[in-house]
């Protein structure tokens, strides 16, 4: 993975109590570093696990600020700070309809899920049948029963369930696939990364009544879509 340096695999030793110490220090970090603001949100990561969204050889490096690698081609679980970075522009919140593009490990999806409620909806579309795999087993065992996991080319997005309120694209585009402008809902919001010269711009759309506005937040490093829209 150009651009960061990913740790060495190895057998995992840490207890169950020192990855909720770790949870713990990483949400006050976030806090303290301006990523995180929402209660809400801070109440998701403090209740899913991360340990247990990544791979065995990597499981102890879960809270540190490094993408791991999945099962899958080109698929990664993002660092910790992607997913409030992702979702307090979105402004995520109880009740909204939510589509993420790229499961990976199903952990972003599980932490949509807590942020939603049971009044939302979590839909994740993943384009590798390997990465979908692994994203299924998590949320499963997690105990995230109304996660929809979605086999396909998420730059189609899914329509069966639009419009929603909030879209996160969690691979780098070339520019915001019109299926997905399509099914925002008129008020809602989409982010992703899109490809910026030699970087990646965060980017965030509002969808009004009159047309859509778009800003870039910050420069990112994801891995490229792929599918029909893929660079
Ligand atoms: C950075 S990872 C996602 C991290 C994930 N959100 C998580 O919480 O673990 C990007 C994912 O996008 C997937 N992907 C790439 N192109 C895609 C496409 N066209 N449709 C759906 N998934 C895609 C990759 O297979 C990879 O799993």
């Amino acid at each position: 993975m150009r651009g960061w340096i990913v740790p060495p695999p190895r057998e995992p030793t840490k207890s169950s109590e020192r990855f909720a110490a770790e949870r713990a220090a990483k949400v006050r970090w976030l806090v303290r570093h301006g990523y995180l603001r929402s209660e809400r949100i801070q109440q998701a990561l403090l209740a899913v696990p991360r340990e247990d969204f990544v791979p065995h050889p990597y499981r102890d490096y879960a809270y540190q600020e490094v993408p791991l690698p999945l099962p899958g081609q080109q698929a990664t679980i993002s660092c910790p700070h992607s997913y409030p970075l992702f979702y307090e522009p979105l402004g995520l919140a109880e009740g909204h309809r939510f589509l993420e593009i790229g499961a990976g490990s199903g952990y972003g999806a599980a932490v949509a899920r807590e942020v939603v409620g049971p009044d939302g909806l979590v839909v994740s579309v993943e384009i590798d049948p390997l990465t979908l795999e692994f994203a299924r087993k998590n949320v499963e065992r997690a105990g995230y029963r109304d996660v929809v996991l979605v086999r396909g080319d998420g730059g189609l997005g899914y329509p069966e369930m639009s419009p929603y309120d909030c879209i996160s694209i969690t691979a780098a585009c070339g520019e915001i696939p019109a299926p997905l402008i399509e099914q925002l809902r008129v008020g809602g919001r989409l982010i992703g990364p899109v490809y910026a010269g030699e970087g990646q711009d965060l980017v965030l759309l509002e969808k009004g009544a009159k047309g859509v506005q778009r800003r870039a937040i910050c420069q990112v490093l994801y891995v490229p879509l792929r599918g029909q829209y893929g660079v």
